[in-house]
């Protein structure tokens, strides 16, 4: 399977449609709008200033990482490189390929982190062991 590294990982921008009086909306559509099928959405929240998640990698599962509401920063890392993404905008995501480590750190008061993963949960796919991670990317 390709070992991708941080630098294939980036900021999507998102369908926004916008109304003067009546705010924002932003879409996500299968066979539009990502490189994959959404299968699971799932959304951190309440997460206590200070605190970090994530802390594994996947080995199969692709994700876009969105702020759907206040701001966070994601950290990827190939285990050679690592590229630090401040995500604030509900209509960008971070667009997460399959064999990175990642942390998600420094939540605002109110943060809520959306995610929409390409697979449905399998405890199987994570690597929780950053030493195991590193064996994985063969380093
Ligand atoms: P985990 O993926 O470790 O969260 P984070 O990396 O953000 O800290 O998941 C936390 C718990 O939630 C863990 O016990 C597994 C469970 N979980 C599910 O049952 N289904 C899911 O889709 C996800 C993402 C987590």
């Amino acid at each position: 399977m390709a070992k991708y590294n941080v630098f294939d990982c980036s900021i999507v921008e998102l369908d926004k449609h916008h109304s003067d009086r009546k705010g924002n909306l932003t879409v996500v559509e299968n066979g539009e709008t990502l490189p994959f099928d959404v299968k699971r959405v799932y959304y951190l929240y309440d997460v206590p200033g200070g605190e970090s998640r994530g802390s594994h990698a996947h080995k199969d599962l692709e994700q876009l990482i969105v702020a759907a509401s206040g701001s966070f920063t994601v950290t990827l890392s190939d285990g050679i490189n690592k590229r630090s993404f401040f995500l604030n905008r509900p209509y960008q995501g971070l667009y997460v390929r399959s064999g990175l480590w990642r942390e998600l750190e420094d939540f605002s008061s109110g943060a809520v982190c959306m995610v929409l993963a390409s697979e449905i949960y399998c405890a199987d796919d994570y690597i929780r062991d950053y030493d195991d991670f590193l064996r994985y990317r063969d380093i």
